[in-house]
């Protein structure tokens, strides 16, 4: 993303915003409720579209052009949204093969096998057969994630992935995500855990009231001597945010 701006309603998002991502650097976004997180993976997918600047996949320039001309590029990203975003019609298994069943090229049975061995991955292939509505929180973001996963994307997005999770659920996402890591993807994630995002990510983002504030490795973020940044690592009762 490159002096990316966005405004909606009159109101702006973002200014200037610049991101880079590198394929093997796994990076958090921080920052407040609010503060733009969201639109910013929202923006890279080319889900919106900036008011000025433009965001670049790799080395395509997807700022300004039609949906169809960047779907190669587009296909290596893989999102997890906030909230899993599972379709409550579907089973499990056809909300994880949802994207190979629309793309038309492999047999059902070859997608059956891919949904099975993505499930697996995550540790829910049992409920293969079940409804979103059957399931825990938990297991909803592991389903989410094994859809993410059957498009076998380079890139994957994670919003606020351990939100509403017990320790173990939070670990288990943060167990998943270093797996994912090791087998060469690349993870983007927006989270307020700052122990799951230290805890996978090398690099961190931290945004606030439409600017990028700081980015760096979690030594310089720990050192840093910015107020905002320093209040979101250890609040106060001087909170700048209360
Ligand atoms: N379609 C829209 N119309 C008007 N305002 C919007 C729209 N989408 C987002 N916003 C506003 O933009 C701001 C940033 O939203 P965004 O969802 O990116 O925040 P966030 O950092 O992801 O927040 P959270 O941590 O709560 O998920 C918010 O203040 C929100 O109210
Ligand atoms: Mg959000």
């Amino acid at each position: 993303m490159d002096k990316v701006c966005y405004s909606v309603g009159g109101r702006t998002i973002l200014t200037d915003f610049d991101l880079l991502l590198e394929q093997g650097v796994n990076r958090t976004i921080l920052g407040v409720s609010g503060s733009g997180k969201t639109t910013i993976l929202r923006l890279i997918l080319g889900l919106l579209n900036p008011d000025s600047g433009s965001v670049t996949i790799n080395g395509l320039t997807i700022t300004g052009l039609k949906e169809a001309s960047y779907r190669q590029q587009r296909k290596k990203i893989a999102i997890v949204f906030q909230g899993g975003a599972l379709f409550d019609s579907m089973t499990v298994g056809e909300n994880v093969g949802y994207r190979l069943f629309e793309e038309g090229r492999l047999k059902d049975r070859e997608i059956e096998e891919i949904v099975r061995e993505k499930l697996r991955f995550v540790g829910v292939e049992p409920a293969l057969d079940l409804y979103p509505s059957e399931l825990s929180g938990g297991m909803k973001k592991r389903v989410a994630i094994a859809r993410a996963l059957a498009a076998d994307p380079d890139y994957i997005f994670f919003d606020e992935p351990t939100t509403g999770l017990d320790p173990i659920g939070v670990y288990n996402i943060c167990s998943l995500m270093q797996r994912l890591q090791a087998e060469g993807k690349t993870t983007l994630m927006v989270t307020h855990d700052l122990a799951t995002a230290f805890a996978t990510s090398q690099k961190f983002t931290f945004v606030h009231q439409s600017r990028l504030l700081f980015d760096g490795n979690e030594a310089e973020m720990r050192a840093c001597a910015i107020p905002e940044v320093r209040e979101f690592l250890s609040p106060t009762d001087q909170s700048l945010f209360v």
